[in-house]
Order: C-alpha cells, then structure tokens, then sequence
C-alpha cells in the first residue's frame, strides 16, 4: 500500500489510528479451585511477558502484587454492583477510593470496566449503566486520576445483521442505552469494550460459519466473504465482528471511539456436545489471534487499526459453573502449566517464553494402548536416537519396570532432543505434555527443573548411543517382564 494511500486512510480516522500498536492482554477469572497466590500469579504474567490483565473484581491483594510491576492492570465492576454504583455518587467514590486511589499509581490502573455484557445477562441493570460510568468518572476527576479510562464490555450479540459489515446495526432497543453511553466513552476520550467470540458465533451459526473462518483460516478456495457493499474481504469471523461494530456505532453517528476487545478465546476442552472446544482449535485461534492482533493489520475496513485484546483467559477455571464447556478457556492451568504451546513463531517475546516450555514434560498418556506404547518406545530409542541405556536393568530408570514408564523417560528425552518443537510431544496420540516433572530418585527426566535449577537429563550430553540391535533388544527385555 502506498505511503499517500495510508497517509489519506489514517486522517480520515483521526483517532482510531492513534499510531500505537495493539498489544494482547489476559483475563485473570478467579473460580479456580486452590488458586495461586496472588506472587505466583504475577510471576506467571512476567514470565510470560503479559503487561496487560484484567481483573474480574477489586481483588486487593492481587491489586498489591501487580504494584510496581509495569503491568497495566483494567479492574472491573461486578455485575451486582452497577446499580448500586449508578444510584449513588456515594458508592461510586468509596468504590474508587478503595479499588484504584488506594494502589494507583504503583498498581498501573489503566482503566475501570463497569459490568460485563450488562444489557444481555442484568438487562434491569441497563438503566443505571450509563449513571454508574458518569460517576465513578465524576470520582476519579475528584483523585485526579481522569487519565484512567472508564466503560463497559459490550457482548458482539447486541450487533444485527453483522454480515456484510457494512449493514450492521445495534439492537434499536437499546438506543437509549448506548447512545448516552457512546457520547460519555467520546466525550471522555475512553474506548468501546467488546466481547468477540467467534467459537460462539461458530457453534449457534448452523453451518453457516465454518471452522476454518472462525480459526482464522486458510480457508478453502470455494470460500469467500465479501461484503457486498464495500467488496471487502473477511478472511476471519473476527475482524468481520470489528467491522460490524465500527459500523453499529456509526449508525448511531459516533465515528471516533476506538474498539478494544475486552474478552476473546477458544475452549480447549467441551463435553461431547462441543467436540469443537478441544486443543487444537483452541491453540489454532489463540495463537492466530495473537498474531493477528500483534501485526497491528486493523480489520479490512480499518486497516492499520490497532485492535487490541485481552484473551480470555489466563487460568482454567475448574470451578466455574456450566460445565467443562466453560472451564477449560485456560491457556494455563492453576499451576502455571501451559495448556498448550502456543505457536507465535515471529510474533515477538509474549506468551513465547522459554521458560514455559521448560515447565513441561512429555510423557506416556494415561490408558494408552500397550502395543502403541511399545512401538512408540522402540521408534524414539531406535529412529528417534534418543540414548535408552538409562532404561536397561540395573539403571537408574529401570524401576518402574513397566511399559508407560519406560514409554515416558524415552519420549520425554525425546521431545527435549527436538526442542520441544511442535508435533515431539505424540506418538501417534500417546503421549502428552504435563509439567508435573516425573523425575524420581537419580532418574532424571529431560525438562528443566521447575524451580529453574536447571537439571539436566543425561540425554542432554550432546552424544546419543545409535540403537539398532540395541533398541531391539530393550524392547524384547521390556516384553519378558510382562
Ligand atoms: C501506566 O500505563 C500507561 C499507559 O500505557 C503509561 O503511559 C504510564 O507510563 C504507565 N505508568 C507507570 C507508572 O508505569
Ligand atoms: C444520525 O444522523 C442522521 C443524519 O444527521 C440523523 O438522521 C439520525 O437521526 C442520527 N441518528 C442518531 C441515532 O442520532
Ligand atoms: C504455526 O503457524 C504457522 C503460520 O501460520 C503455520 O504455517 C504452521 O503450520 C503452524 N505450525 C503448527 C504446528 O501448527
Ligand atoms: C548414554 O547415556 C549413558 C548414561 O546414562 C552414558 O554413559 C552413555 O555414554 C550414553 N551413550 C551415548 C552414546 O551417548
């Protein structure tokens, strides 16, 4: 694209292009059953490279630990608390009082949203939404703290016809709301929140969005979604979300009110009516967002628009109610183990840090089958020249003696041979990545420690015995003990 082209599309939108790049946040949900301390939190989110989270409620102790941290942290309003905060300036100053003036500026709050999707899920609620926004602003200009911003995640659902975009409109319903609302969020120089779910759109669209548009592609040659108005093309459910909403807020003649979105994600486990919620979409649509949003490309009617976006969500969380459907939106589990590895190759240092891959091992799956077991060992100490010798009697791996233990020391060697790179932790489906570290007595696994002590298997000598025989021979040992 031509600089004068860029140039003439960024002065037509004046503030939506503000010239920074968009980065990605997490969503910190709390209904996690022995929840981290607040520090091991935190320690996840540096280690991670996360300098944006939001918090589901004024959670002051994990307000403490993000102090002085560099991390931009949004604090949110529950639900049950927005009518109370749009009846009285009162409750609105205690609640800035207590929820920002008390850690800011040490604690880097950004901004405050106010409910979540309130007119969907508190529609009575509604009428107090924009009162609860106007005060708990008013209290803030009190602290002179106005730089923070205030507003509410608006649910996508809310958009009509969002496709083609250009069609889009809010639900007229809701005018009286969401006029007053955009003009605050104008006026005071904030930002549209919205939530963006293409899983959602996908699962209720009944076939009409197909899976490969909603993980961000490639999309099949017969596949095509252009606007027919603007003859743009959507390559993803995403963008396509965006633009509607650009264009809903337009309807209601506010043009220069920037979109953040406050909320997306993929589940990475369902029950069997979600066969969809499962690792490989939700790795496809995190690590295709993330880099999506990182490139700063905006939408197709917006490019070059940062959109940045707060993934949901940081933890599994295995006590949310609503089944494993809502549990599982997680990139990590309670004890910091990714749910998956991400794949962001050149998308920068977030969510790609070493050290969590160090975190994981690769071992045998609970139940696999014996016989794959078998030829999966005998394939990783043979062709996959992982150095088995650890295993043979008298070793320091030979005890357990059983197939899925010995399975595990080998394919963990392997996968830390292969740099723990995409497709080393399989087996043809029987193996799995844990971070529980199966190390015990002077058996070490491959992975580093988890304290970072750093070490190391005896396979990470650099030399590795060439099993031909050998291999051959261990499995048969491994055969007669059965
Ligand atoms: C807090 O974040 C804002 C927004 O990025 C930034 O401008 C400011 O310098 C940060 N403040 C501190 C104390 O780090
Ligand atoms: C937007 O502006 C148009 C033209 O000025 C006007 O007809 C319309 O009523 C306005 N809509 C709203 C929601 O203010
Ligand atoms: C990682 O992403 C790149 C770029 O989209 C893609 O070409 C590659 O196949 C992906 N790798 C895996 C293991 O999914
Ligand atoms: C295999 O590992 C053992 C120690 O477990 C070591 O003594 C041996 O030299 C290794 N073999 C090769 C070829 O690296």
């Amino acid at each position: 694209m031509g600089l004068m082209l860029l140039l003439m599309l960024f002065a037509a939108l004046p503030i939506l292009s503000a010239g920074e790049g968009a980065f990605v946040g997490v969503n910190i949900g709390t209904a996690v059953s022995n929840i981290p301390e607040p520090k091991a939190a935190v320690q996840l989110l540096k280690v991670q490279q996360i300098h944006h989270v939001r918090l589901y409620h004024c959670d002051s102790k994990m307000l403490l630990a993000l102090a002085n941290t560099g991390i931009e942290v949004i604090v949110s309003v529950p639900n049950d608390q927005v009518v109370g905060i749009g009846q009285s300036k009162i409750i609105a100053r205690n609640w800035i009082s207590r929820c920002v003036a008390l850690h800011y500026p040490a604690t880097n709050i950004t901004a405050i949203a106010v409910g979540s999707d309130i007119l969907t899920v508190l529609p009575d609620a509604a009428p107090f939404l924009v009162s609860a926004l106007e005060y708990l602003h008013s209290a803030l200009v009190e602290f002179s703290m106005e730089q923070i911003k205030v507003s509410t995640p608006l649910p996508s659902s809310i958009i009509l016809d969002s496709f083609p975009p250009s069609r889009a409109f809010f639900e007229h319903s809701w005018d009286p709301v969401l006029v007053p609302m955009l003009k605050f969020l104008q006026q005071t120089q904030s930002y549209v929140m919205l939530n963006v779910y293409p899983y959602f759109d996908y699962v209720q669209s009944n076939d009409v969005i197909s899976l490969a548009y909603a993980l961000f592609g490639p999309l099949p040659k017969n596949e095509e979604h252009v606007d027919s108005n603007t003859h743009l093309q959507y390559t993803n459910v995403f963008d396509a979300v965006i633009d509607a909403a650009y264009y809903a807020i337009g309807n209601l003649n506010i043009t220069d009110v920037p979109i953040v979105v406050m909320e997306s994600g993929w589940p990475s486990k369902g029950d069997a009516s979600e066969p969809d919620a499962n690792v490989n979409s939700a790795n496809a649509y995190n690590s295709n967002l993330i880099r999506h949003v990182l490139s700063n490309a905006g939408t197709p009617n917006h490019p070059g628009v940062a959109v940045s976006t707060y993934i949901y969500e940081l933890y599994n969380e295995d006590v949310r109610q609503g089944g494993s459907g809502s549990e599982n939106w997680g990139l990590f589990d309670k004890n910091g183990v990714p749910t998956y590895i991400l794949n962001l190759t050149a998308s920068g240092s977030l969510l790609a840090h070493d050290a969590a891959k160090d975190l994981t091992f690769c071992i045998a799956r609970d139940g696999a089958d014996e016989k794959l077991l078998l030829a999966a060992l005998d394939f990783a100490c043979g062709q996959g020249k992982v150095n088995c010798s650890a295993l043979v009697q008298g070793e320091p791996c030979h005890e357990p003696d059983t197939i899925a233990a010995h399975a595990s020391y080998a394919f963990d060697a392997y996968y830390h041979e292969n740099k723990m790179g995409p497709g080393t932790c399989d087996f043809k489906g029987v193996a799995t990545i844990t971070t529980t570290n199966p190390s015990h007595g002077t058996c070490i696994f491959g992975g580093n420690s988890r304290d970072g002590t750093g070490s190391m298997s005896p396979t990470s000598s650099g030399s590795k015995l060439q099993f031909g025989g050998a291999g051959a021979f261990l499995v048969t040992t491994i055969m007669l003990s059965f």
